[in-house]
């Protein structure tokens, strides 16, 4: 089937060609019916005449408003007046699906769009957002294949809490109680043990109460863990993964970024190393900067777009105080950081991964878990199990994929980096 975009490129010059696609745009003047096309690729100018096409055609095409699903048939011809440079001077036109009174229209309010999302996927801007995710999720897959790392499927039915207890989805499993999985980084520890680097792309959810621009209740979480690398180790990965991905977006979506807003060339400059500091001289910054911080507080959005003011590429912010990080980490020799990094984007798009080196500690990981109220230390026994039979140091991070995508394509708020955005007060459709 020929694509529009094949079309615009002037492959089909002169020659007709049968395009499949959805009404854009929709005008009816006299004997001419203007209407626009959109198929995957990209929208092209056809126009319909009366007399030229046979009249039952001329009627469909009059009545295939926007959204409708149209075959037509017609010769590609270069016209400077048309967007995008070409039309096509219709022979035949068939109707296939009608679309009466398609609900969304020019200047929709952020809530009908949210409403109408099953609809509303088909904008340019959702398709060019969907395009570039495609692509960025190839590129991530690709940099595990050439990176020695094994693709694994754990499950997002689990009895642990991996982040905490205060954003868990709790439900009845047959009478038990379980939640759906805030990260997979305990099972692919697991796996680690008989495939050494391991990676999964699974949904995790997170209860975030809070209403922002980076924060979705379902996301896509991109995870690896490998053995035998400590933090640094586990940075250098990450980096290279990310600049891989930034490059082959740049390279390849182009024309989607640029009507997005973003300039490819921004990407381009995403090379490694990305600057390391430590969470220390990252408070030092702040307070430089105006921030009244104090050891042990935590950066917030504010605070994050402060530290990246006029970066370039992303940045790691290294060895947190123990305190304020999750009971896995490994500590540092002073007992008070730890061995982790949090990965912050350009232009306050936040944080993008997390990771760390993972503690071989049982106590101290015990310990630092007893901190939360209602803790259950016999759900995680048999992750103890996996420092107790053959344990090695290892790392590894957890990769939010609509952060990074929001990042990559400008994008303003962080729902339109996935179709059907689940958050506090939203899940239809
Ligand atoms: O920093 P987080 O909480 O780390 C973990 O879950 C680790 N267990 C991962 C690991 O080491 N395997 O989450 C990792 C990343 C964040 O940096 C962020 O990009 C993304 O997941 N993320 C979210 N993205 C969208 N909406 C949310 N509510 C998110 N919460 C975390
Ligand atoms: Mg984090």
């Amino acid at each position: 089937m020929p694509l529009i975009r094949d079309v615009l490129a002037g492959k089909h010059e002169g020659q007709p060609v049968q395009l499949h696609g959805w009404v854009y745009r929709h005008r009816t003047s006299g004997g001419i019916v203007f209407c626009t096309l959109r198929d995957s690729s990209g929208v092209i100018q056809c126009t319909v005449k009366k007399g030229v096409v046979p009249d039952a055609d001329f009627e469909q095409a009059k009545e295939a408003n926007n959204e409708a699903s149209v075959i037509i048939t017609g010769t590609p011809a270069k016209d400077p007046r048309a967007p995008g440079g070409w039309e096509v001077k219709s022979s035949a036109f068939q109707l296939v699906g009608k679309s009466p009174d398609f609900p969304i229209q020019e200047n929709q309010s952020t809530e009908l769009l949210l409403d109408k999302r099953h609809l509303w996927l088909r904008s340019r801007k959702l398709t060019n957002m969907m395009r570039v995710k495609a692509v960025m999720l190839r590129g991530f897959r690709a940099w595990f294949d050439e990176n020695g790392f094994w693709e694994t499927t754990p499950s997002v039915i689990t009895t642990n809490a991996c982040e905490g207890g205060s954003t868990l989805f709790t439900f009845d499993y047959f009478g038990q109680k379980a939640f759906l999985s805030q990260s997979a980084q305990m099972y692919l520890e697991a796996l680690i043990f008989s495939l050494d680097k391991v990676w999964c792309l699974t949904p995790s959810f997170r209860a975030e109460k809070s209403r922002t621009t980076k924060h979705l209740t379902e996301f896509g979480h991109l995870e690896a863990e490998e053995a035998w690398v400590d933090y640094q180790g586990n940075m250098d990965i990450q980096e290279q993964l990310v600049a891989h991905v930034a490059q082959k977006v740049a390279r390849e979506c182009e024309a989607e970024l640029v009507e997005l807003g973003r300039e490819p060339a921004d990407l381009r400059k995403v090379t490694t190393p990305f600057p390391r500091i430590t969470y220390d001289e990252a408070l030092e910054r702040l307070r430089k900067k105006g921030f009244d911080m104090k050891h042990g507080d935590d950066f917030g959005q504010p605070h994050e777009r402060a530290l990246m003011e006029g970066a370039e590429k992303p940045m790691f912010v290294t060895l947190w105080p123990e305190e304020i990080k999750a009971f896995y980490m490994a500590l540092d020799g002073s007992g008070k950081y730890v061995r982790c990094a949090d990965l912050l984007a350009p232009e306050g798009y936040g944080e993008i991964i997390g990771g760390s080196e993972r503690s071989q500690d049982v106590e101290s990981m015990k310990r630092r878990l007893m901190r939360e109220p209602d803790t259950d230390l016999a759900a995680y026994e048999w992750y103890f199990d996996l420092r107790k039979y053959g344990s090695v140091p290892h790392s590894g991070f957890g990769l939010g994929t609509e952060r990074v995508l929001a990042w990559l394509t400008k994008a303003e708020h962080i729902r339109d980096a996935t179709p059907f955005p689940r958050s506090i007060n939203r899940a239809y459709p």
